[in-house]
């Protein structure tokens, strides 16, 4: 038995994610969780929302809502919806937790005593009203290129320049719109990932098997320009963890925080001991330390592509840096972006459809199939509501629903709710067992190499190959001359429903549940081959005919649909 570590990119807490975002990481992360475990492998799936930084602390305030109050309800709400979809997550845990507290304090204490931690004084604008010193984005002023009267200190919104808080005019504070506002020294940390360059580069290189998209990604961090770059890992934020290191207090850091993206990678692991904690205390350890058990573990990251470089760099420059036996990720699986309807997903203005939205639309496995059949994996995708309605209809409805449906109450009407017992298997049977024999041996090496839209049109194939059978077997005529031959056409037909419940299971959970209950199966099984899984279910077996499995998407539910979400989520 293997075990695997599966982790999926932890998603911002400010707001309802779209299904941009859910096919980047979350969704992919599932499907390949939900196969590993279907294959009787040991897994640990790990999510958590990523609570910190100045986005959680803007979204709390335009919610008029304190940051800690606001994350809480809007974790709730995100593990609600991401229930929604089925995904299957062991633990979805939150990076505000006291573990990751801790465990991100512990990281700063042993990195700093390995020296690779300096303090650099900066010039920083405080603002004398607000008691505070201020991010760059939490300051205001007219852009000194275009005018704009509403130009963050970072950058202009209107003409995209990146700015200097300093460059402004008439600056102001975005938190209490107070001019009162001074330049003064501050003390920063930085992670001295220059001096970990050379592990780094060679931790890269010993990952021969990583797609080159991911080590290129890298390798460009690493080398181009002045190469790897110290980075700041503190800011001037109320919300946050605060700067320790380990237990002890940190001189000259009073009232500052770690930097997001510092601790956001972190409960990784700590979620990992959210979860022990939330089973009675349960071994995490045994997850993620060498030294504990870990080794045998495979570990696999999902996320986005913009996210790589946190992932194969500065996460495992923290790692390698505290000098522990941390596990390092084994496989990173990243992807490119989906667009929606000619245009981008996005979340800043509304556009596209969101998880919640989607979800009162349609039940999860529809979304399933289409995104995950459709995911940005080598290139970026596009969602439309005409693809949509095509693959949802075509593939889940004509193939799978139909075949579903024909072979149940063919049986039904001809020979009871029970498997019919009858003939023995001719040509035609043996040369579909060969063919699911190689298809399904496919379906499994492309899943294990997480090759999700081949994965996904395997599948189709192996859906489609029972419904050809069908058509040529064509029992309804059979019956006719030769009673016992379209019996056994028959109890093929329902065993191959039960092999496709429990190979589709990991894109459509909900379908695959519906199909193990109607032929009233317990947890659906891996087939060995073929033949054997399409003997399981035995003559005189009773089942019954399960409600239609998919609806077809209708032209005007197309076109409202379309018009209803032209516009901007307000
Ligand atoms: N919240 C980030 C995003 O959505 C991802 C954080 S992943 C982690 O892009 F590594 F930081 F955990
Ligand atoms: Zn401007």
């Amino acid at each position: 038995m293997q075990r695997h570590l599966i982790t999926s990119a932890i998603p911002y807490i400010n707001g309802i994610k779209h299904l941009g975002n859910l096919v980047g990481s979350q969704l992919p992360a599932d499907l390949y969780a939900r196969y590993q475990r279907a294959r009787g492998n040991e897994v640990l799936f790990l999510c958590a929302t990523d609570e910190h930084g100045t986005p959680a602390e803007l979204a709390a305030a335009k919610a008029g809502k304190p940051v800690a109050e606001y994350c809480a309800e809007m974790h709730t709400i995100q593990a609600e919806i991401a229930k929604g979809f089925r995904l299957s997550f062991d633990h979805f845990g939150r990076s505000s937790s006291p573990q990751n507290h801790a465990l991100t304090q512990h990281f700063a204490g042993r990195l700093a005593d390995a020296g690779l931690i300096r303090e650099v004084s900066e010039k920083q604008v405080y603002s004398n009203a607000d008691g505070r010193f201020l991010p760059d984005r939490y300051i205001e002023g007219t852009c000194p290129n275009c005018g704009y009267e509403k130009a963050r200190g970072d950058q202009c919104e209107n003409c995209t320049k990146q700015l200097d808080p300093t460059d402004l005019i008439e600056p102001r504070s975005a938190v209490s719109g107070s001019t009162d506002l001074e330049v003064r020294e501050t003390k920063h940390l930085y992670l001295r990932q220059s001096e970990l360059k050379d592990d780094l580069d060679a931790w890269i290189d010993s990952k021969t098997d990583w797609p080159i998209l991911t080590t290129s990604i890298a390798k460009k961090w690493l080398h181009d320009g002045d190469g790897l770059q110290d980075r700041g890992i503190t800011r001037d934020l109320d919300w946050g963890i605060p700067v320790r290191r380990g237990d002890d207090d940190w001189p000259g850091m009073e009232g500052k925080v770690f930097y997001v993206w510092f601790d956001a990678p972190i409960e990784y692991i700590a979620c990992a001991s959210e979860w022990a904690d939330a089973q009675g205390g349960a071994d995490w350890e045994r997850w993620w330390r060498t030294d504990k058990g870990a080794d045998d573990v495979r570990y696999t990251q999902f996320m986005g592509k913009d996210n790589v470089p946190f992932h194969t760099l500065s996460f495992p420059a923290t790692i390698l840096g505290s000098g522990e036996p941390w596990k390092l990720v084994d496989h990173l699986k990243s992807f490119n972006y989906l667009n929606y309807d000619g245009g981008q997903f996005s979340t800043s203005q509304g556009r596209g459809v969101f998880m919640d939205q989607a979800l009162e639309l349609l039940p999860p496995d529809y979304w399933r199939w289409w995104l995950l059949a459709n995911c940005p994996e080598t290139s970026d995708s596009e969602f439309t509501w005409e693809l949509f309605q095509q693959g949802v209809n075509k593939d889940l409805a004509d193939v799978l629903g139909n075949f579903v449906s024909r072979v149940t109450k063919f049986c039904r009407s001809k020979f009871g709710e029970a498997v019919p017992a009858g003939g023995t298997y001719g040509a035609q049977e043996h040369a579909l067992i060969a063919e699911l024999d190689t298809r399904i041996a496919r379906y499994a090496d492309l899943m294990d190499a997480m090759e999700v839209r081949k994965s996904a049109q395997e599948l189709r194939a192996i859906w489609v190959a029972g419904n050809e059978y069908l058509q040529a077997a064509a029992p309804w005529a059979t019956i006719k001359e030769d009673a016992d031959t379209a019996a056994m056409q028959i109890r093929l037909g329902l065993n191959l429903i039960a092999l496709y419940g429990a190979l589709s299971e990991p894109f459509i959970p909900d379908a695959a549940a519906q199909l193990q209950t109607s032929l009233n199966l317990g947890d659906p099984q891996w087939p060995e081959n073929a033949s054997e899984a399409l003997a399981v279910l035995k003559p005189g077996h009773a089942f019954v005919v399960p409600d239609n499995l998919f609806a077809k998407i209708s032209d005007e539910d197309r076109a409202d649909w379309q018009e209803r979400f032209a516009g901007v989520r307000s």
